[in-house]
C-alpha cells in the first residue's frame, strides 16, 4: 500500500474476531518491529513477548477489569468511552484479540525516558505492518498501567521476561470485526508552531 494510503487505513481496532493471525503475518509483524529505530542502537535492551495463550491473557486482564470499577476515573483517562464496553465484568483490555505482543525494555537510568520512546517506535512499526496486512491492532498501555496501580494483581511475572526487563507497552492484534476502511487525515489535531 502507498504510505499515505496506509496512514488513512490505520486506526485503533477494539473489536476482534476469534480467528488467530497466521504465522506468516506474525513473522511480518515481528520483522516490522526489528525495522524500527532504537536509541543508540541498543536493540539488546528490547525484548518482545508474543502471547497467544488465552489463560495468560486472562491473567493479565485481571487488574484492568478491577480498575474499570472506577468508571469515573476511566472516563477521565480515556475521555470518549462510547466505543468501549463499560461493563467492568465484561471488560477485556485486549478486546478479544487472539495475539498480544508485549514490548519490554531493560531497566536503565543512563538516558531517562528513552525506553518509552524506543518501545513506541517498535510498537508503531508493528501497528502499521498489521494495518498493511488488513489486520486490526491497538496499542496496549492501560493493562500494564493497571497492573502497576494494583500491585497485588500485577501478573507481569507470567511473561517470563529476562532479568531486569519490564513490559512498557503492548499491541493487541487480530482480525477486525469490521474491515479496516480509509479515513481522512485531520491535520488540525496537533498544534504546531513554526519558527
Ligand atoms: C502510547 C499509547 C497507548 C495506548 N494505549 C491504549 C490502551 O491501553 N487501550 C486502548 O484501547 N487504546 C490505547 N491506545 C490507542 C489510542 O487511544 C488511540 O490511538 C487514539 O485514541 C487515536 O485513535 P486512532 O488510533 O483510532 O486514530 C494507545 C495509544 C498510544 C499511542
Amino acid at each position: 500500500m502507498d504510505y499515505f494510503e496506509l496512514l488513512r487505513y490505520r486506526k485503533s481496532t477494539r473489536k476482534f474476531t476469534q480467528e488467530q493471525i497466521s504465522q506468516d503475518n506474525l513473522a511480518d509483524i515481528l520483522a516490522a518491529a526489528s525495522s524500527a529505530p532504537v536509541g543508540s542502537n541498543q536493540y539488546k535492551d528490547i525484548h518482545l513477548t508474543v502471547v497467544q495463550s488465552g489463560y495468560i491473557l486472562d491473567k493479565l486482564s485481571e487488574a484492568s477489569a478491577k480498575r474499570w470499577e472506577d468508571k469515573a476515573k476511566m472516563k477521565k483517562i480515556i475521555g470518549d468511552t462510547s466505543n468501549v464496553e463499560l461493563n467492568q465484568k465484561a471488560f477485556d483490555p485486549f478486546y478479544g484479540a487472539p495475539t498480544v505482543i508485549f514490548v519490554s525494555h531493560r531497566k536503565q537510568d543512563l538516558q531517562p525516558g528513552i525506553e518509552f520512546s524506543n518501545v513506541a517506535c517498535i510498537t508503531y512499526s508493528m501497528h502499521l505492518a498489521a494495518t498493511n496486512l488488513g489486520l486490526g491492532s491497538v496499542f496496549m498501555w492501560g493493562s500494564l498501567e493497571a497492573m502497576r496501580e494494583i500491585p497485588e494483581l500485577d501478573n507481569t511475572a507470567i511473561l517470563n521476561l529476562p532479568d531486569d526487563f519490564e513490559p512498557l507497552l503492548g499491541i493487541a492484534i487480530g482480525h477486525p470485526e469490521q474491515k479496516l476502511s480509509a479515513r481522512d487525515i485531520k491535520t488540525d489535531k496537533i498544534t504546531i508552531n513554526y519558527l
